[in-house]
């Protein structure tokens, strides 16, 4: 059931996309799925608007892909001879005006991270390319078991350039990134659960229900908590111990001043 609409809403199914909001719970849904989920730059955008334009609270994102696929990446029609691709980024194109264009494209990625929101992939059938990176940017990774992960770019003549390379070091460190990226090869459910790209691998036919048990549990933490915790997590790698130490002072005096005022 569709839920309220956001000012994102205009322009989202041309693009491509479902937003659902049921109360603390949005859900975006990649929504071609004759085109298995192909993205193209209205779609990124689209999605950028809908990170922007999120009630405030909605605490849990879950994005996910209608068919029989999470995605097959970009759509490959835009890099065809003429195609908006080859206008914008052939020779005669700004450098400065495409550093600018495809900055507005990670940014239907990068507010995935943010902390008010924990983000859920959950992912089925193939997810390739930027459907792979979609999937890094979120927290978790819910995954079926028919799940098969792909970095083709490398393949295409491409670099993966929608924010995807960071999360994949972060979680199956630079040689494994360099054997996926540079191989370009399938890396299937059972695999991708020891590499550490999923967090749940459940049956096809119960994506669903572990989507929705995950999404229960993150909802019955506190709010604040949760966000504070989201910080300090992602933050950890970049820190010195006493860095880290320093910021766990700082939230966790927030958390109690909070705590304590909210007593009768
Ligand atoms: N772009 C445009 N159309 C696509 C598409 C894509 N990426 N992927 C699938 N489609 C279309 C197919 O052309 C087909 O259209 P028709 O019905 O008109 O023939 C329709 O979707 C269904 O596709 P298939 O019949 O191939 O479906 P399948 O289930 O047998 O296979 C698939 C699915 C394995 C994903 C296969 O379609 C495929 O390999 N697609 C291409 C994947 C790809 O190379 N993506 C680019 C990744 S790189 C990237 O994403 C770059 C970046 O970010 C910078």
């Amino acid at each position: 059931m569709p839920g309220r609409g956001t000012e994102a809403g205009p322009g989202l199914e041309e693009a491509g996309l479902r937003l659902d909001v049921e109360g603390p719970v949005a859900t975006l849904t990649l929504n071609r799925p004759e085109r298995r989920n192909a993205m193209t730059f209205a779609m990124w955008h689209a999605m950028a608007a809908v990170g922007r334009s999120l009630p405030e609270d909605v605490r849990v994102v879950v994005v996910r892909g209608a068919g029989p696929s999470f995605s097959a990446g970009i759509d490959l029609g835009m890099f065809a001879p003429g195609g908006e691709g080859e206008r914008r980024f052939s020779g005669g194109a700004d450098p400065a005006e495409a550093d600018r264009f495809i900055a507005g494209l990670q940014e239907g990625f990068t507010w995935l991270r943010r902390p008010g929101v924990v983000s859920v992939a959950a992912v089925h059938g193939h997810a390739i390319g930027a459907g792979f990176q979609l999937a890094l940017s979120c927290d978790i990774r819910v995954i079926a078991d028919d799940t098969s992960f792909c970095m083709k770019e490398p393949a295409l003549g491409l670099v993966p350039d929608l924010t995807g390379t960071k999360p994949l070091v972060e979680i199956v460190g630079v040689p494994r990134a360099l054997e996926l990226c540079l191989t370009a090869r399938t890396v299937g459910a059972e695999e991708a659960a020891r590499l550490g790209l999923a967090e749940i691998v459940t049956p096809r036919d119960g994506l669903d229900a572990a989507v929705r048990g995950l999404v229960d549990s993150l909802l019955a933490v506190n709010a604040g908590a949760a966000a504070a915790t989201k910080r300090l997590l992602w933050q950890a790698p970049e820190r010195t111990l006493e860095e880290q130490a320093a910021a766990e002072r700082h939230e966790q005096i927030g958390r109690l001043r909070e705590l304590f005022a909210s007593r009768p």
